[in-house]
């Protein structure tokens, strides 16, 4: 199956890096018109680089999004109402008021598909499924080291220089954490979305002098039991940001969408 790609930055080269012979083919990317030029030069030929849907004479039957919270609405409504189906990866763009219903909404009109992989989260599968049972709780926890929080809203909390042990910096609803965090907003809105809402999602974001890097927990309880699921992701090398397993989940959904087995 031919796919477009939307953005070609850390994720998006991973992607197609990785995606290799498929299942799921790139054969479009769609940017920023000032980078059309640089990444025309980064990719083969045979994939065509536009700066706008409309320089695309027809459209792949599934589009992969990596470009940003922007980007989903710009392109994401659009495509789906044309009823192409699409993987969205800027899940924290969900979390913006309406979007999300708007993208749904879309979807039907066009009898398309949209896609919500795991990200950088573990066990969105888990969450998903557990949620069928009934979920009693889930709680999403953010461990970084102090300095890590600099230039977000931590800063008007504590003094991030003068923790010295484990502080809690926000906690509250999913949604709320999003849009004050737009750096934890990915993992909270999959979270939230996977399993009990925005509203029913409890979210710990904390500053940990002890903490090697990033570090996400998903803890979740409910009839099928209970779960505790941490991870330390590495990033990508062009993107200190961005969990290298974000890019890896999506070449997974693009597999999953276009191959004859999906796991
Ligand atoms: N779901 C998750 O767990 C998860 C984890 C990490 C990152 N992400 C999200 O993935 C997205 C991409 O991450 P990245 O590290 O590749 O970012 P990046 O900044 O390295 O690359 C983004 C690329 O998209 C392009 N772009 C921006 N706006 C665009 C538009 N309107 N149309 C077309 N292209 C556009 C940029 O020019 C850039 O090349 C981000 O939104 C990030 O929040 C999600």
């Amino acid at each position: 199956m031919d796919v477009l790609l939307i953005g070609y930055g850390a994720i998006g080269r991973t992607v197609l890096e990785k995606l290799g012979d498929g299942p799921g083919r790139i054969v479009a990317i769609l940017e920023v018109p000032e980078r059309v030029k640089a990444v025309r030069a980064l990719v083969p030929s045979s994939i065509k680089v536009v700066g706008s849907t409309e320089d695309l004479a027809s459209l792949p039957p599934l589009a992969a999004e990596c470009a940003g919270h922007k980007a989903v609405a710009t392109y994401c409504v659009g495509l789906l109402k044309r009823g192409i189906d699409v993987i969205v990866i800027s899940a924290g763009s969900l979390s913006a008021p309406g979007l999300f219903d708007e993208l749904k909404a879309s979807a039907r009109h066009g009898k398309a598909k949209l896609m919500l992989p795991a990200g950088a989260i573990p066990g969105a599968d888990a969450l998903a499924a557990a949620r069928i049972g009934g979920l009693d709780y889930v709680r999403y926890t953010s461990r970084k080291p102090p300095m890590a929080w600099k230039g977000t809203p931590a800063e008007t909390v504590v003094d991030l220089a003068s923790v010295k042990e484990r502080t809690v910096l926000f906690k509250g609803r999913a949604d709320e954490a999003s849009q004050l965090y737009p750096q934890n907003a990915n993992v909270a809105t999959t979270t939230a979305l996977a399993g009990l809402g925005f509203d029913k999602t409890e979210v710990l974001l904390t500053a940990d002098p002890a903490a090697k890097g990033n570090i996400h927990l998903i803890e979740a309880g409910g009839a099928f039991g209970e779960m505790r699921l941490e991870i330390a992701g590495k990033p990508l090398p062009n993107n200190p940001k961005t969990s290298s397993l974000a890019a890896y989940s999506l070449v997974r959904a693009i597999r999953n969408r276009c191959g004859n087995i999906e796991i």
